[in-house]
């Protein structure tokens, strides 16, 4: 149903995506979807199968039988809670290696498409304007530079007693991007319609009512 309104939000890692998109909409009473964590269950998945995230008919084949649900800020995987157990550096490298795979991503399009519900949607991830909802009524590319994104990774890995090093997330980051953004597949770039929103310099909150005030401007075209 195309009429549903969308907001896309894609960009780099630790750009502030997922923080950002929850809090728009919270504030709209819109769905949302992390397509970030559907890369992450199939690289886990096919890690516990023992399939390599270099083959891509069987991570194809993997995609169509996943049993994945979104509950109360958890995720499931097979009735299991796997959401701490998708977010560590093994599963997001993992989670840019099989999303190389033209054939993963056309398995995985549907589902990320079944998320589009009234009242609307707030997507975020790498090709939500591109590729997945290319007529959403708001797209935004949400950046920062490299040195600032590393450290929002930093600050939130130490903030839940996690041990981190600065220099490596710097590096992990970069390398993800670099493969994120050069492969042949919905690579990760801005799309020429949507707002470039820098926030480096940028609160929360300002994000947030950024992308507030440009869905309202959107809405009313
Ligand atoms: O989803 P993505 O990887 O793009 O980023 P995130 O996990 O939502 O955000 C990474 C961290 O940056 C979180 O701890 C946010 O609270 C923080 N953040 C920030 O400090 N300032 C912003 N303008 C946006 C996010
Ligand atoms: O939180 P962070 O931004 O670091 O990563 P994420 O959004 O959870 O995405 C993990 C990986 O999945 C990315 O590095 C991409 O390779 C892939 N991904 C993708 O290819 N397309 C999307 N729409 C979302 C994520």
């Amino acid at each position: 149903t195309s009429a549903v309104p969308v907001i896309a939000i894609d960009g780099p890692s630790a750009s502030g995506k997922g923080t950002v998109a929850q809090r728009v909409a919270k504030a709209l009473g819109y769905h949302y979807l992390d397509s970030g964590a559907i890369y992450r269950i199939a690289a886990l998945a096919a890690l516990r199968r023992g399939i390599s995230w270099q083959d891509e008919a069987a991570l194809a084949k993997l995609a169509q039988e996943l049993d994945i649900c979104f509950l109360d800020d958890e995720i499931y995987l097979d009735g299991e809670i796997i959401t701490e157990a998708v977010r560590t550096e093994e599963i997001s490298r993992g989670a840019s290696e099989v999303a190389v795979h033209p054939a993963l991503r056309r398995a995985l399009l549907n589902l990320q498409q079944s998320f589009r519900k009234a009242p609307g949607l707030v997507a975020d991830g790498r090709d939500m304007a591109t590729v997945v909802f290319p007529d959403a009524q708001t797209k935004i590319f949400l950046t920062a530079s490299a040195e600032v994104r590393a450290e929002r990774r930093y600050k939130q890995l130490i903030e839940k007693g996690i041990h981190a090093n600065l220099a490596e997330i710097l590096q992990d980051l970069q390398t993800r991007d670099a493969r994120d953004s050069q492969r042949a597949v919905a690579p990760l770039q801005k799309s020429e319609s949507a707002r470039l929103l820098e926030t480096s310099d940028l609160s929360i909150d300002q994000a947030v009512e950024a992308i507030l005030d440009y869905s309202r401007a959107d809405a009313g075209k």
